[in-house]
């Protein structure tokens, strides 16, 4: 009962990118067509219809299509580039602040506080990390928090990290990140097209959210509230098949990676 046309006028409705969600769509539908028949919805368009009266229905239609793919140090390059060199120069610069803006079920969060914790294990003496980890969706960023992974999530981590950082939770197949790397790390639901910036960064994630699922317009306005939050000298790093919108947006390329970019100091 769901047809790519009618998923498509959805999409357009909601200003959201066919090309975003193109491969991502089977999950999505299903979630749709799903809800759709708990509303008694015979036909998708009758749910289109419903979505036009009501907002309450809109908003939480939104939610649904938010798509939480994602995986503990996803692009391993890029890790590698925040182990060596982005990271270090941030600790050297005072106290690290990083925002990870749509961080899904935590893998980024959680990956970069590991990242950040080797090193502090090489220089104790590093400041601590402050973190700040905002999605969309609230029931992902409950799921981030709990920290809750199963074992083959962790399959890919570097040798020692699932020991180190990792709890095994009794009874399951599953393990829970360890309490003492969570110091530092404040959860909040955060809309990137909406809220104003929940801080100042000298690191912020922007990764695979909206420059993958939303149109141009509205990447425009995301991007220009997320350099708001952006220190001069900081660094934004956006997804590796990303690609920044249209515009004129003062950013120099930095680290050794094209989808790195650098604030100008002022
Ligand atoms: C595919 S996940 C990416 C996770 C992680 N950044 C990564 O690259 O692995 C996209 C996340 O962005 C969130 N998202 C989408 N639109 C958003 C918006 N307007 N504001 C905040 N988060 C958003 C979704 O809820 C989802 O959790």
């Amino acid at each position: 009962m769901l047809s790519d046309p009618e998923f498509a006028a959805l999409l357009e409705r909601m200003e959201l990118s066919w090309d975003g969600y193109h491969k991502v769509r089977r999950g999505v539908k299903r979630r749709l067509r799903r809800r759709a028949g708990e509303l008694g919805c015979k036909r998708f368009r009758d749910y289109l219809e419903l979505l036009e009266r009501d907002p309450a229905l809109r908003a939480e239609c939104r939610l649904l299509l938010t798509v939480s793919v994602s995986r503990f140090l996803r692009d391993a390059a890029l890790w590698q580039a925040l182990q060596d060199e982005l990271l270090p120069a941030l600790a050297w610069r005072g106290r690290p602040r990083v925002w990870s803006a749509g961080c899904a079920l935590g893998q980024e969060p959680y990956g970069m506080l590991m990242t950040y914790h080797e090193l502090r294990r090489a220089d104790p003496g590093l400041p601590w990390l402050e973190l700040m980890a905002t999605d969309l969706n609230p029931a992902y960023l409950a799921r981030a928090q709990a920290g809750v992974f199963a074992r083959g999530a962790l399959r890919r981590l570097p040798p020692g990290w699932q020991e180190r950082y990792f709890a095994k939770v009794p009874g399951v197949k599953q393990y829970r990140i360890r309490q003492e790397l969570r110091r530092g790390v404040t959860w909040q639901q955060h809309d990137l097209l909406r809220d104003p910036p929940p801080g100042r960064f000298g690191l912020i994630m922007l990764r695979n959210s909206v420059f993958t699922y939303e149109q141009e317009p509205a990447q425009g306005r995301a991007l220009r509230l997320v350099l708001g939050a952006l220190e001069p000298g900081g660094w934004l790093v956006i997804g590796r098949k990303e690609s920044l919108p249209p515009g004129e947006w003062s950013l120099a390329p930095a680290a050794r990676l094209a989808y790195v970019f650098e604030k100008p100091s002022a």
